[in-house]
């Protein structure tokens, strides 16, 4: 393709330095907004006077045809160009003459790309938050089944208290309720229009980018030219948020491995989420699970490889700035992959709640609860731990449960114990009891699970 600037310069560029420079693989995936911001720019320049309606209206109608041709295949387009916008470009000025060349007037790419980039961004994090509240009304839902399931619950990986699976999943689904609260809350931030600000100064051309703005949806405008086309702040915000859904979506899914390994067998994930081994014929891998966890790493880089282009860069537009799409596109298309596999694999896993009340059983995490029974004998919580504590000593040392431990050595550690310590250290009962704000009750797991519905309706 014959390039825009020679005037400026009389040799061609070398091949490989074309190669080089071009970004088109990468933001070929922004040419809807790349159109429709062109589409609005060209309603601008005909109200405003600076072209005629007639121009306006020709540019408008051949930018739509390039965008029906594109969406319809009947173009391709041009792995040769040096990015989306002269590409576009230079098919109107092919198709329409003269008057494509008017398209450019009051503006620059350095604009052009901001507004791109942040329309595009938009629209994924709208979709992406979407997919997050699909995953927590997944979570909602199963929580609300599991709302009496009893389970060990864990401090440093070891057995500590007894809770219910529904509270473990609603501990997820708030986690994942912030995410997409920040995704909304980035989205609003990013939602100012940058057009207009031109190469870095602004124009001499009367335009109305409060105008353009309106038109693409834009909630208002970027208020410094400077800065509508140097920062990219919204897309390093975007990829933080992105990171921390990650991390959340990391820190389930080894859950969920861990989860279905026969060391715990709480669950089982559905045939449809796992794969077999080439070798051993008695394996079922968690691969789906494990690979959230593992593309956990690309997000966090992407969102290190962007603050690091940034870091030293002068206002305004600098070409290091071209290299701030690739790694934003592939954390937004990595987590996407991940929520549509977390989501499903949520709603079809299996779970084996005689295997979580075994493992409750087997941790004497009643322990809590049998000092807080001796506290309701009058005794100080200390002097009450401490009676509990040997008392899980003894059952370790006669192979016991604090369930089956005879009343007579019960009284021999603490003659104010009576029958009712069996109710007292019965696991649901411990679980029944923690009624307390946000505590593990079923009662309670209820409660959040109607609250959540209710945020999930708004
Ligand atoms: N392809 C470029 C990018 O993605 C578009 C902006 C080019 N601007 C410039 N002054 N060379 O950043």
């Amino acid at each position: 393709m014959a390039k825009m600037w020679a005037g400026r310069t009389t040799a061609e560029t070398d091949t490989l330095a074309d190669e080089f420079n071009s970004s088109i693989a990468v933001d070929g995936r922004m040419y809807r907004e790349d159109i429709t911001g062109s589409m609005a720019h060209a309603a601008m320049l005909s109200k405003c006077g600076i072209l005629t309606e007639e121009e306006g209206d020709t540019l408008i109608a051949g930018l739509s045809e390039i965008l029906a041709d594109l969406d319809e295949g009947r173009l391709a387009i041009d792995p040769t160009a040096e990015d989306i916008h002269m590409f576009v470009e230079a098919v109107l000025t092919e198709r329409l003459g003269e008057v494509g060349k008017k398209l450019h007037t009051a503006r620059s790419r350095n604009d052009q790309v901001a507004l791109d980039f942040r329309m595009h961004l938009r629209g994924e994090c709208e979709a992406i938050t979407e997919a997050v509240l699909s995953l927590v009304a997944a979570l909602t839902d199963r929580a609300e089944a599991e709302a009496e399931t009893v389970m060990p619950g864990y401090t440093h990986l070891q057995r500590a208290q007894p809770i219910t699976l529904g509270h473990h999943l609603m501990a997820y689904a708030y986690m994942l309720l912030r995410d997409a609260d920040r995704l909304s809350d980035c989205r609003r931030r990013m939602n100012l229009s940058p057009i207009g600000s031109c190469a870095l100064a602004g124009t001499t051309y009367p335009t109305d980018r409060r105008f353009e703005a309106e038109r693409l949806g834009f909630s208002g405008v970027v208020e410094n030219s400077l800065d509508g086309v140097s920062d990219r702040d919204f897309a390093v915000e975007l990829l933080s948020a992105l990171s921390l859904l990650m991390v959340h979506l990391s820190r389930f899914a080894e859950e969920l491995i861990l989860w279905s390994s026969w060391e715990f067998k709480f669950i089982e994930l559905s045939d449809a989420y796992t794969t077999g081994s080439s070798i051993m014929p008695q394996k079922k891998n968690p691969d789906m699970a494990e690979l959230v966890r593992g593309k956990t790493g690309r997000v966090f880089g992407d969102l290190m490889a962007l603050l690091t282009t940034l870091k030293g860069l002068p206002l305004a537009y600098n070409k290091d700035m071209q290299e701030d799409k690739e790694g934003v596109f592939d954390a937004v298309d990595t987590v996407k992959m991940c929520l549509s596999i977390m989501t499903p694999m949520v709603t079809t896993m299996r779970t084996l709640p005689a295997n979580m009340k075994k493992a409750a059983e087997g941790g004497f995490i009643g322990a809590t609860d049998l000092a807080d029974y001796l506290v309701g004998k009058g005794l100080p919580f200390r002097s009450a731990y401490k009676i509990a504590g040997g008392l899980v000593a003894t059952c370790i040392r006669t192979n016991q449960t604090l369930e089956s431990l005879p009343l007579s050595v019960y009284r021999e550690h603490c003659d104010l114990i009576d029958e009712g310590v069996y109710a007292a250290v019965d696991l649901l009962t411990c679980v029944c009891r923690r009624t307390s704000l946000g505590g593990t009750s079923p009662e309670s797991v209820r409660a959040q699970v109607a609250s959540v519905k209710e945020k999930l309706r708004k």
